[in-house]
């Protein structure tokens, strides 16, 4: 049997896709997570990968990267060292702005570093690492694969320490002499489980439940809402089957040694032509994205307060107009096979369909917008 990939972040809303599409692939999988809540490593990687064809590759080792937990002791990394070549590090704390900086950065950074220094004295080869698009802080225009720290400026702590945390890895790798390759996913969607990286996804689900809900719920397809935002500027979601696809595709591949790859929907469509896809597919006439950068809304409805509240953790990825160009993506996995991902409106209704799946009536939505509209 060749030698399991570690992945950390197992119980993640992308880890847990990228354990699956391992184990799917036949290759062995050494999970490294936390219990909690009553519940060992094990029982919480089980349950967040699901039904697998062979139980015999998958074994998990119970470990907090931040070294305040459980930490592994003397003899499980020396285990390690012996028979790790390939880890993807997908674990992180997806909160924009944490509460306890020290221990944010010591998850994010010191503790990834430890990890890679010690398992970089033994057999490991390659550390695939899992970052964000938006490292690119608050700049706008076309964002490269190339691009790193150019003295932007950013929205909120978790960028700035994603960028950090790529540079150390970077730095330590270069100097052991490891292959460190870093992916930069924009806001990743599918179905996600309630975790602080699935918030974005699942807000997105929340949004298209409730533009749903809007015709039966005001009696009238024709329904007045304005929303803040960047309308020309692209919607850059991208989905997790094509994320977890992309790594492990690219983590060993001797094409992706030292890339850096941008994991987004290359033609994203715009804010504007995303919701007059959504509006079309439930038949609701009045939705509008007002530019946020000329003129604020003025006499908001107390629908339109609801909805704003409702967005407003993430207002500032709407308000900006960045594109990432993922030209080495795209070359590299195209030629592996790997299909690239689409927002048309045929996909974009398959998303659709997704944040409806299990729900016996698109009517659902918890709310009662009578009172809103
Ligand atoms: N979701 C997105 O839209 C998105 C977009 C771009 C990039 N990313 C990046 O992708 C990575 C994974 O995000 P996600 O969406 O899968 O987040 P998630 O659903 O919140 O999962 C985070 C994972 O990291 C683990 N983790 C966090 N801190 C840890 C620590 N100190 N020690 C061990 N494990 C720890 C968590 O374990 P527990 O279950 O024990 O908490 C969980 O398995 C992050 O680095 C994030 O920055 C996410």
């Amino acid at each position: 049997m060749s030698s399991p990939i570690l992945v950390t972040g197992a119980t993640g809303f992308i880890g847990r896709e990228v354990v699956r599409g391992l184990l799917m692939s036949g290759r062995p999988v050494l999970a490294l997570a936390r219990g909690r809540d009553g519940q060992t490593a094990e029982q919480r990687v089980a349950e967040a990968v699901g039904v697998i064809p062979d139980g015999r590759l998958l074994s998990v080792i119970e470990g907090d990267l931040t070294g305040r937990g459980n930490c592994l002791g003397e003899a499980e990394r020396v285990d390690l060292r012996e028979t790790v070549e390939t880890v993807i590090h997908c674990a992180g704390d997806t909160t924009l702005f944490p509460d306890a900086m020290e221990s944010f950065r010591a998850g994010h950074i010191d503790g990834p570093v430890k990890m890679l220094q010690w398992l970089g004295s033994g057999r490991l080869r390659r550390w695939a690492h899992l970052s964000t698009a938006y490292v690119c802080g608050r700049r706008a225009g076309t964002m490269f694969e190339g691009d790193g720290d150019l003295g932007q400026n950013f929205h909120n702590p978790y960028e700035q320490v994603k960028l950090e945390s790529e540079v150390a890895i970077r730095r330590i790798g270069s100097r052991l002499g490891i292959d460190v390759r870093v992916f930069r996913p924009s806001i990743v969607v599918g179905a996600a489980p309630k975790t602080s990286g699935g918030n974005p996804s699942n807000l997105f689900f929340h949004f298209l439940r409730m533009v749903a809900a809007l015709p039966d719920l005001t009696n009238s397809s024709e329904v007045t809402l304005r929303i803040e935002a960047a309308p020309r500027a692209r919607f850059n979601i991208v989905p997790v089957e094509y994320v977890a696809a992309a790594l492990v595709t690219l983590a060993e591949h001797s094409d992706g040694a030292r890339g850096t790859f941008h994991l987004v929907v290359s033609d994203a469509p715009t804010q504007e032509a995303m919701l007059a896809m959504i509006a079309e597919r439930f038949g609701v006439r009045g939705l509008s994205l007002v530019d946020c950068r000329r003129a604020r809304i003025k006499n908001p409805s107390p629908l339109e307060r609801l909805v704003a509240r409702m967005l407003s953790t993430y207002r500032d990825y709407l308000e900006q107009d960045v594109h990432f160009d993922d030209a080495g993506a795209h070359r590299l996995l195209d030629r592996c096979g790997v299909p690239p991902p689409s927002l048309s409106s045929q996909a974009v209704g398959r998303l659709i369909d997704l944040a409806f799946e299990g729900r016996p009536a698109i009517q659902r939505f918890p709310l009662d917008l009578r009172s809103y509209a």
